[in-house]
């Protein structure tokens, strides 16, 4: 059911669009941060966002499979790396409607994560998810989370990967990400299963 989210093949991090475009640069700019990601270190992105239901506190996220599979697959990884885009200054509404059903769960409790801004104009959404996540008590990677911005013809993974300023934003993010981690793989007990 994990596929591509198991533990024991370094560090596993899930990465998270909140736009649902297809050609959207948010996604584009996780998958280039796939492209570009050290070794031992593999990104994997969340592909139903979609598929979540309307957020309703009368409801458990276990009734969902959907949210089943992705509360199962968050407590896996070791990380989570976060990009959406602003819609009327707020924060992308399928995204914050996902993240509400995580409330009232522990998933996101000390996990580490870091959020990138790919539009610098962006600052309401960027700062309103700031503020639900770290209520939310995550482990916030600060170093991590940066502005790299995709901005003119930069629209898809490749050419994000290959543009100097994102791909040094890039690296910069995941290297911090790596560094935030490393202490925690360290410490971690081994145990099967
Ligand atoms: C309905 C709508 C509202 C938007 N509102 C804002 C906004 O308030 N601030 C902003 O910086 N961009 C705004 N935008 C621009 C989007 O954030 C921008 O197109 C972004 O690239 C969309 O993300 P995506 O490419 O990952 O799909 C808006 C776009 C749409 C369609």
């Amino acid at each position: 059911m994990l596929a591509g989210f198991e533990r024991g093949q370094g560090m596993q991090i899930m990465t998270i669009s909140g736009s649902l475009r297809a050609q959207s640069r948010n996604t584009a700019l996780l998958q280039a941060c796939a492209q570009l990601a050290p070794a031992g270190m593999t990104l994997t992105p969340f592909t139903a966002l979609a598929l979540v239901p309307p957020f309703n506190p009368d409801l458990a996220p276990e009734q969902f499979p959907v949210l089943q599979r992705w509360l199962a697959e968050l407590r896996a990884v070791d990380a989570v790396l976060v990009a959406s885009p602003e819609y009327a200054h707020g924060v992308s509404g399928v995204l914050k409607n996902a993240l509400d059903w995580l409330v009232g769960t522990d998933v996101l409790v000390h996990k580490p994560l870091a959020l990138l801004n790919a539009a610098p104009r962006a600052r309401h959404a960027y700062e309103a998810l700031q503020e639900t996540l770290q209520l939310m008590s995550v482990d916030w990677i600060a170093p991590a989370s940066l502005t790299i911005p995709v901005v003119g013809d930069l629209s898809c993974a490749e050419a994000i990967a290959a543009d100097p300023a994102c791909r040094a934003g890039i690296q910069q993010a995941l290297s911090a990400l790596q560094q935030a981690l490393l202490p925690q793989r360290i410490l971690a007990p081994v145990c099967g299963g």
